[in-house]
C-alpha cells in the first residue's frame, strides 16, 4: 500500500500533467512537426492524444488507484502468479534509460540559461547560432557540470516525498510555467509575418499525411503523456479512492494540448517571421529561438523565459522517472530510506548519461549501430521500450483485471454510465495494442 497520498486534487493534476508536459511536447513536438509537415502532424497527433492516449492514460490510472501500489506491486498484487511484475521493472528500466539522456538536454537548458545571463546567446560571435550551440554541447566541462546540476535539482526535489517535493513543487512550477508561455505567445503572435507560421503550425495539408506522419505521431502522443513506462500508474497509486479518475484524465490531457498549442505558436512566427528554417530538427529551440529572439528588443530576456520555462517543464518530467525507479525500492521503508535511494538513484541515472552528454563533444565520432549514443539511446527507449511498455500494460489491464473491478475503478464517482465503460475497454482490449503492433512491424 501507498503509504503517502497526494495533498489535493489539483496537486495531482499538476504533477500529472507535469511529468506529461517536458522536453516531448516543448522540444520534440515542434521540430517534428516542423520535419513531418506542420499542421497536419499536429492533428494526427491531437486525434491520437484524445482517443489512444487518453484510453491508455485512463488505464495506468485504473491499475495505480486499484491496487495503490508503484510499478513492481501493481502487476503482482492483480497477478500474484507468473512474472506480470516484468512489466513494471520494464518501465523502472525504460524510465532510468529515458531520464539519462533526458536530464542531458535538461543540462543544455542550464547551460544556456547561464551563458544568456551573461547576454552571450543571442548575439555570438559571427552571428552563427549553430557554432554557439555546437560550443557550447561539446564543451564536457559546461555540459557535465550543467548536466549534474540538472540531476541534483531532480533529487533535491525527489527526495522530499510526494507532499513536500513532487506535489509542492508542481504546484508552483506548472501555473508558472503557463504565464510565462502566454507571454512569449504574445510576444511571437506580435511579430511582423507572425501569421505565416501559425498557418504552417495550424492548417492542415492532408497531402503531407503519410504512413510515417502516423507512426511518428502515435509515439509522440504516448511520449508526450508518459505512457508505457508505470509512472501514471505509480502517480495514481497515492490517490484516493474518490476521485474521479476519467476527470483527472481529461485535464492531464486538456493541459498537455494547451502547451503544445503554445509552444507551436511560440516556435512557428518566429521561425516564419524571421525567414529561417522549421526542419531544423532537434536544434530547432536552440538554434533557431536565440535567432529569432535576437532580432527583438529584450531578446535575451525573453530567450531567457523560454529557457526558465523549458527548465521547469524538464524538471516535473524528470522527477516521475525518478520517482517511478525510487518507490519500489523503498516500499514499506519510505521514511528511513527515500534521501538516500533517491541519491542514490539520481546519481546513477547521471552517470548512465555521461556517454550521452559525451555523444556531442569527445564521443562525437563513436558510433554505435552506425549513430552516436545518444541517439541510438533515445531510439531504443522512445521506439522500443515505451511502445513495448504501452503494449504490455494495455493488454495487462484489459484482460488480468476482474472486469467488476475495471468498471468499479473507472466509473466510481463520475457520471458516465456502461457505454463510456464498454468503449474505453474495446479500445484498450484491442485498438491500442493492434495500433502499436502495426507500428512495430512498419519499423522492421
Ligand atoms: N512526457 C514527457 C515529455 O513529453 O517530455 C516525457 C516522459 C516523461 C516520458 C516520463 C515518459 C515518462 F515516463
Amino acid at each position: 500500500m501507498a503509504t503517502e497520498h497526494w495533498r489535493s486534487r489539483i496537486g495531482f493534476i499538476l504533477a500529472a500533467a507535469g511529468s506529461a508536459i517536458g522536453l516531448g511536447t516543448v522540444w520534440r513536438l515542434p521540430y517534428v512537426a516542423g520535419t513531418e509537415g506542420g499542421g497536419a502532424f499536429f492533428l494526427i497527433f491531437l486525434v491520437l492524444l484524445l482517443t489512444l492516449g487518453s484510453a491508455l492514460l485512463l488505464t495506468e490510472f485504473v491499475l495505480g488507484r486499484h491496487t495503490q501500489e508503484g510499478a513492481i506491486r501493481a502487476y503482482k498484487s492483480v497477478a500474484p502468479k507468473g512474472q506480470w511484475q516484468l512489466i513494471g521493472i520494464l518501465g523502472m528500466v525504460s524510465a532510468f534509460l529515458l531520464l539519462s539522456f533526458y536530464s542531458v538536454v535538461g543540462g543544455w537548458i542550464i547551460a544556456f540559461l547561464v551563458r544568456s545571463l551573461g547576454g552571450q546567446v543571442t548575439s555570438p560571435p559571427d552571428g552563427d547560432y549553430t557554432a554557439l550551440f555546437a560550443a557550447i554541447t561539446s564543451n564536457p566541462w559546461e555540459v557535465g557540470a550543467a548536466h549534474l546540476a540538472f540531476m541534483v535539482m531532480t533529487i533535491l526535489v525527489v527526495q522530499q516525498g510526494i507532499r513536500k517535493g513532487i506535489e509542492k513543487a508542481s504546484v508552483y512550477m506548472m501555473p508558472a510555467l503557463f504565464i510565462l508561455f502566454a507571454v512569449l505567445v504574445v510576444r511571437s503572435l506580435t511579430l511582423d509575418g507572425a501569421w505565416e507560421g501559425v498557418v504552417f503550425f495550424l492548417q492542415p495539408d492532408l497531402s503531407a499525411i503519410s504512413g510515417s506522419t502516423l507512426l511518428e505521431a502515435l509515439g509522440q502522443a504516448f511520449f508526450s503523456l508518459s505512457l508505457g513506462v508505470s509512472v501514471m500508474v505509480t502517480y495514481s497509486s497515492y490517490l484516493g479512492k474518490s476521485e474521479n479518475l476519467p476527470r483527472s484524465a481529461w485535464s492531464v490531457i486538456l493541459l498537455t494540448i494547451l502547451i503544445a498549442f503554445m509552444a507551436g505558436l511560440v516556435i512557428f512566427p518566429g521561425v516564419f517571421a524571421f525567414d529561417l528554417q522549421p526542419d531544423e530538427g532537434p536544434e530547432l529551440i536552440f538554434t533557431v529561438l536565440p535567432a529569432v529572439f535576437g532580432e527583438l528588443a529584450f531578446g535575451e530576456m525573453f530567450f531567457l523565459l523560454f529557457m526558465i520555462l523549458m527548465l521547469f517543464a524538464t524538471l516535473t518530467s524528470a522527477f516521475s522517472l525518478v520517482e517511478i525507479v525510487v518507490a519500489p525500492l523503498i516500499r514499506g521503508k519510505e521514511k528511513k530510506n527515500r534521501v538516500k535511494m533517491t541519491w542514490i538513484v539520481g546519481l546513477l541515472i547521471f552517470a548512465m548519461g555521461i556517454p550521452s552528454n559525451l555523444s556531442f563533444g569527445l564521443l562525437a565520432d563513436w558510433t554505435v549501430f552506425g549513430d552516436i549514443f545518444f541517439n541510438q539511446i533515445d531510439y531504443l527507449v522512445s521506439n522500443i521500450l515505451l511502445p513495448t511498455g504501452a503494449l504490455l500494460i494495455s493488454l495487462f489491464v484489459s484482460w488480468k483485471m476482474r472486469k467488476v473491478d475495471l468498471r468499479e475503478e473507472l466509473l466510481r464517482g463520475s457520471q458516465r454510465g456502461p457505454m463510456f465503460f464498454n468503449i474505453w475497454l474495446f479500445t484498450v482490449r484491442y485498438i491500442v495494442p493492434i495500433a502499436i503492433v502495426v507500428v512495430f512491424i512498419s519499423l522492421i
